[in-house]
């Protein structure tokens, strides 16, 4: 039987307790999400529709332990601000393809400031994996250059309540989340 959402969410439950820090959860999560992408039957065609049009947030699944599962569509164009999390994730992309660019702070001009350097960028392509992991590894832009509609599976240790979103033009950071 193909490795589905539900066996996923079996493995995750089982073996995240004994994860000890973000980057083992990570490499425990990215194993168990990497088989799910190969799967082509993961949601069907109506699931998908609704996930592009924004009638369901993509929420599959949410622990007990606190993290949770979310399919993510990408209309043509969309993009994310520049944002950390501010606790650990996992996207794996499922169809068609996410740029994903990733930044590290460095010290800025001004004591106690920083400015974003761009650390990396690419092309993710299906069963390609990205991840963050705080506190210096969690700031990214992801967006879908086209020019298909993008479909990514992600995993966060728990709800996305509070974090940053990063202006570069107006060199300002502002809170967001669901609990902002
Ligand atoms: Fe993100």
């Amino acid at each position: 039987m193909a490795y589905d959402l539900g066996a996923l969410i079996h493995d995750l439950e089982m073996q995240l307790p004994h994860a000890s820090d973000p980057t083992a959860a990570v490499q425990c999560v990215a194993h168990a999400l990497k088989p799910l992408l190969s799967n082509r039957h993961l949601f069907d065609g109506d699931f998908a529709q609704a996930l592009l049009a924004g009638d369901t947030d993509g929420r599959i699944y949410t622990s007990p332990q606190g993290f949770f599962v979310q399919v993510f569509a990408w209309p043509v164009g969309c993009a994310t601000p520049i944002h950390d999390h501010l606790t650990w994730g996992v996207m794996g992309i499922y169809h068609q393809q996410l740029q994903i660019i990733e930044y590290q702070k460095v010290p800025g001009e001004q004591p106690g400031t920083f400015d974003l350097q761009e650390s990396d960028r690419y092309l993710a392509q299906p069963g390609m994996i990205s991840a963050v992991i705080p506190p210096s590894d969690e700031i990214h832009h992801v967006s879908n250059p086209g020019p298909h509609p993008a479909f990514s599976i992600h995993v966060y240790g728990q709800e996305l309540e509070r974090y940053h979103v990063f202006d570069l033009e107006q060199g300002e950071v502002r809170i967001a989340g669901t609990g902002s």
